[in-house]
């Protein structure tokens, strides 16, 4: 089988989901390998409707799944997630579920601070800046730390007084009101997930992923172009959602067989920064109707414009991308004219 990795090409909201969905068949192991609750994969499987934020797609078809090194997870909603996916009669256990040690925790604190400081990048608002700007400040928590309740107690409340400095130089920059965090409250909520999640923590994913060498899908979140470090930064996001990324992600050198690219047959972009093919108008308008371009994480109305192929060609470079997938090229079924950007 080989293996194989899955990028986006633009700004997510490619459909990676959906071919990561066909692809798991053919694979034995299922490595996510960036980012966290910012990200939402919606598959529709034997007529049922799953959204996935923090678990690969690869759980609806019982494969071994592992969220790697650099994500950034909240273990109050990876608990949620895993029980919602058991009400759908989805198996989840550590025996197809395993979450790196090295995988940075994002807490409530770090939703607070999103939530007041992201506006102008126009983020998920699911604390991940934040998260990754703990960790590349070294003050993060890892998923490691859950062992030691001691230090996690100490951590976590140190990193509430100080987001609580933080959220006070807010206070009046912001149109809504911020109330600052109770210590007590984001702790209890993380307790209740760490009883639940310590099984699923596995100390040497490498090891396991190595295991399945051979048959190895890495599925990428969100897109090429909102890599933290190549993207359109600062209009990115925090993680390195290129082939780089993946590396790091799984711990230990992949060789992949099939770099797969993902396309859109237009492209789309959900919150702010520069979008040369954009059209801001009625081509925009009915692209986005037509797709059904929301966001499944925040239901925001993605702009939409005409197929950037400059920075699909970007991304080719970028990844080594040897086979694209194109997808939703049936919603361009009644354009007179299809447009595509070739340069700028
Ligand atoms: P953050 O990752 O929530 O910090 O958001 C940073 C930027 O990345 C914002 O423009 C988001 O809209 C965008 N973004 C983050 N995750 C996704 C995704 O899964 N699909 C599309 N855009 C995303
Ligand atoms: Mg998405």
């Amino acid at each position: 089988m080989g293996n194989t990795i899955v990028i986006g090409m633009h700004w997510g909201d490619e459909g990676k989901g959906k071919l990561v969905d066909i692809l798991a068949e053919e694979h034995d192991a299922i490595v996510r390998f960036n980012g966290g609750g910012n990200a939402g994969h919606t598959v529709v499987a034997d007529g049922i409707k799953y959204v996935l934020h923090q678990i690969p797609s690869g759980i609806l078809r019982n494969k071994l799944c592992v969220i790697g090194n650099q994500t950034a997870v909240d273990a109050v909603e990876l608990v949620k997630e895993i029980g919602d996916l058991i009400k759908q009669e989805i198996h989840v256990s550590p025996e197809n579920l395993a979450i790196s040690h090295l995988a940075n925790l994002t807490l409530g604190y770090h939703n607070a601070l999103d939530r007041a400081s992201g506006g102008e990048i126009g983020t998920t608002v699911r604390g991940i800046g934040p998260t990754y700007a703990d960790r590349k400040s070294r003050g993060g928590l890892i998923f490691n730390d859950l062992f030691d309740i001691d230090k996690l107690k100490k951590k976590v409340q140190e990193n509430t007084e100080f987001t609580n400095y933080v959220l006070n130089y807010y206070k009046d920059k912001v149109s809504f009101e911020i109330k600052p965090l109770d210590f007590s409250e984001v702790f209890a909520g993380l307790l209740n997930a760490r009883e639940r999640i310590l099984p699923f923590i596995c100390k040497d994913i490498g090891s396991l992923i190595l295991k399945h060498d051979g048959s190895l899908l890495f599925e990428g979140a969100q897109g090429t172009l909102l890599d933290n470090d190549l993207g359109s930064y600062p209009f990115a996001t925090s993680s390195n959602t290129t082939i780089g990324g993946a590396y790091v992600g799984g711990g230990v050198k992949i060789n992949f067989d099939r770099i797969i690219g993902l396309l859109k047959a237009y492209t789309t972009r959900v919150g702010k920064g520069p979008f040369p093919s954009e059209q801001d108008n009625e081509t925009g308008a009915r692209l986005q109707e037509r797709g059904g371009e929301f966001g499944a994480t925040t239901g925001r109305a993605r702009r939409c414009g005409w197929l950037d192929l400059f920075a699909a060609k970007y991304s080719v470079r970028v990844n080594g991308i040897g086979e694209i997938s194109l997808s939703k090229l049936d919603i361009l079924d009644e354009e007179e004219e299809i447009k595509i950007c070739s340069g700028y």
